[in-house]
């Protein structure tokens, strides 16, 4: 079968990874791609977020099945075009991708299904949120309805820093459309981590947990990023949470977007936080986590393909997934100056000798192919480097080792990706 990834960032290359070792698949095109994913497949210079070419491009090649990486398209219809269209697509509909194109969307779902998540107030004018925030205290979590490219949820610390965000989103328009709404929560305390699972309405198949680094520095410092490195499995995550994550997060909120006449197909991201009540959801996504994908994926053993295919096909009650054992790290190598200002253009040395590290695979998340043939950054955040090991000790070790071996002219990446995880793991938590 032809199968199409959208999408060119470090999700989207261990997606294309996964599928491209599947034997159902015989051809593998990328949009756009990048110079990893080039190496798997066609790439095909066509954006994400240009839905109707392809569409287009799906049609002419007889794509039979396309895998969907960024929201944007999701949320914009990408599977409502192709489904009409009778192209087969791996992704929900945009009715149903509102539970990350709007937070509000989400969150009155998930009290209609009782799901545990903290308390929300919403607001379309600044002076009735101002009151809101007087009437609170500290830490204020603000947050615009809709999608803002990762940018639109702001911790405040204090009463400014909230009055601060809100105009931002009202006064300012910063976020246009998607900042006119404005969510305020309850701040959740813990540790937070992503759990995936496949959804077909009720049916669902829930992936192996995962935990990303989202600030640029060591220590969790600084400014927020798309996702500085990543672990699986979460050693901090008891069995019993991830019990109730399935029972009282995921499978009532599958429950209650069928109940409503949306039939969801696809993946569902439930960002959670490990709170001293037990699980609580942060967020709902739409899409596969990045970089836990990048963490995930090489720790599935069985074929993706057949999984997704049963999602489309009404058939995910028939699948089981195999997980290896083993612990997966994923470290993330960024241009000097993300999530800041940074340049790019860089040549990249030394990617065959950290692919040649025992367990390593490298995923691109921003890099183009030069003149020469040549591989160059491309982006803020440019490989994931991804290592498999007995534990997190020697997973991290592998990935650092890996890493080690990269340069391009201001690499920069995070020297603690998992230390959390090998302390929890060498504890018994
Ligand atoms: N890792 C955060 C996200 O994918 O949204």
């Amino acid at each position: 079968m032809k199968v199409l990834v959208v999408g060119g960032g470090g999700r989207e290359h261990s997606l294309a990874w996964k599928i491209s070792q599947s034997p159902l698949v015989d051809e593998l095109f990328c949009a756009p791609g990048n110079a990893g994913m080039a190496r798997l497949g066609t790439c095909v210079d066509i954006k994400a977020e240009d839905i109707e070419a392809l569409a287009a491009f799906a049609e002419r090649e007889k794509v039979d099945l396309t895998v969907v990486g960024p929201e944007a398209p999701l949320v914009a219809g990408i599977a409502d075009v192709f489904q009409e269209r009778g192209l087969s697509v791996f992704g929900p509909t945009r009715q149903a991708a509102r539970m990350e194109g709007s937070k509000h969307f989400a969150k009155s779902i998930m009290q209609e299904a009782g799901v545990p998540t903290g308390s929300a107030e919403v607001f379309t004018e600044f002076d009735a949120a101002v009151d809101c925030v007087r009437r609170g205290s500290p830490p204020y979590v603000v947050k615009a309805d809709g999608l803002a490219a990762g940018k639109g949820v702001v911790i405040a610390r204090d009463e400014r820093a909230a009055y601060e965000a809100l105009r931002a989103c009202f006064v300012e328009g910063r976020f246009g459309e998607a900042g006119k709404k404005v969510l305020i929560e309850e701040f959740l305390e813990g540790q937070e981590v992503s759990v995936l699972t496949l959804v077909d309405g009720e049916d669902i198949l829930p992936l192996a947990p995962a935990q990303d680094y989202k600030r640029v520095g060591d220590g969790d410092t600084g400014p927020n990023t798309g996702g500085m490195g990543s672990y699986s499995p979460v050693p901090v995550m008891s069995p019993e949470d991830y019990r109730r994550v399935v029972e009282e997060i995921l499978r009532p909120t599958a429950k209650a977007l069928a109940g409503k006449g949306i039939h969801y197909r696809g993946i569902l991201y439930a960002g959670l936080i490990l709170t001293r009540e037990g699980p609580k959801v942060l967020e709902f996504n739409v899409r596969f986590g990045d970089p836990e994908t990048q963490a995930v994926l090489p720790r599935l053993e069985s074929d993706l393909v057949p999984a997704m295919l049963a999602v489309l096909e009404g058939r995910l009650p028939e699948v089981e997934l195999k997980w290896k054992e083993e612990a997966c790290v994923t470290v993330v190598a960024a241009s000097g100056g993300y999530p800041g200002e940074y340049r790019t253009g860089y040549a990249i040395s030394g990617l065959e000798e950290a692919g040649s590290v025992e367990g390593v695979v490298v995923f691109h998340a921003g890099t183009r192919l030069g003149e020469g043939g040549e591989v160059l950054t491309a982006g803020g955040r440019v490989l994931n480097v991804s290592a498999l090991g007995s534990d997190f000790q020697e997973a991290r070790e592998r990935a650092y080792r890996a890493v080690e071996k990269i340069n391009f002219t201001d690499i920069y990446y995070r020297k603690d990706i998992a230390l959390r995880a090998v302390e929890a793991w060498e504890s018994g938590r």
